[in-house]
């Protein structure tokens, strides 16, 4: 992967950023989403924020190879800090962390979203309580897919800020989208999760030390979602 051939899993992410958009990408790493849309004239400005030292230099010099400095401004800050008023941001992209992580940048970063902001998120696990925090805070997810590169099935949630939505329990686990369009890597995805939830359902059954039965309940629960689901 490189900023001019991306992984599969950012294609697909670079295909939900709109013509046009002004782009917030978050935990950029090497920056190589940025400048591959800046260097295919699909975007028209983007800010790549770093945390961490090492890949804040990375993208620094990926911009600074790709002659597009003008374009893009590499900025070492945790989450949403990365972006200032003055960006005027359309989209942003926050891909390759935890769920949790990337629902925690959301909250804590919320006073610098304007509303108006196309989210393109692609977390690795932990989407459930991303989609509780999209739903508690009225955004609407427009589009969701699960592909399978190297063995890992990703998810990608496309959502945009629309007042209030609700979603059921299934939908928040599953994906609301997802669940009616039951494309095959979903299914396969949760075929294998099935067979994951079978074997802690036996695990916690064989366990030495009491297992709260809270954790018993919610093992169970999802055990039977996924059951009804592949029906
Ligand atoms: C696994 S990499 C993903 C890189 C790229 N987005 C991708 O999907 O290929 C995660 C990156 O997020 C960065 N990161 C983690 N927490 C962050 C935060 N709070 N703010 C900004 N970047 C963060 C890490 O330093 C790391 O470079």
């Amino acid at each position: 992967m490189n900023e001019q051939t991306l992984s599969m899993r950012l294609e697909r992410v670079a295909a939900y950023v709109p013509a046009g958009a002004r782009l917030a990408d978050i935990g950029s790493d090497h920056g190589y989403l940025p400048v591959a849309l800046l260097g295919r004239g699909a975007i028209a400005a983007a800010v790549a924020g770093e945390v961490a030292l090492t890949p804040f230099h990375a993208a620094q010099r990926t911009v600074r190879e790709s002659g597009l400095s003008q374009l893009v401004s590499v900025r070492l800050a945790d989450g949403l800090a990365a972006i200032e008023p003055g960006d005027a941001i359309t989209a942003i992209t926050l891909c390759g962390l935890g769920g949790e992580k990337i629902r925690d940048i959301l909250d804590s970063g919320k006073a610098r979203l304007s509303g108006q902001e196309r989210l393109i998120l692609q977390p690795n696990g932990g989407e459930q309580p991303l989609r509780q925090w999209l739903m508690d805070n009225g955004y609407r997810i427009l589009c969701e897919e699960v592909l399978r590169e190297n063995r890992f099935a990703y998810e990608i949630i496309v959502a945009e800020r629309s007042g209030p939505v609700i979603y059921s329990a299934e939908e928040l686990y599953f994906g609301p989208l997802q669940m009616q369009r039951r494309s095959p890597a979903f299914l396969a995805k949760w075929q294998r999760m099935l067979r994951l939830k079978q074997q802690t359902l036996a695990d916690l059954a064989q366990a030495r030390q009491a297992v709260p039965e809270e954790r018993v309940q919610k093992v169970t629960r999802q055990t039977q979602w996924i059951i009804e689901l592949l029906a």
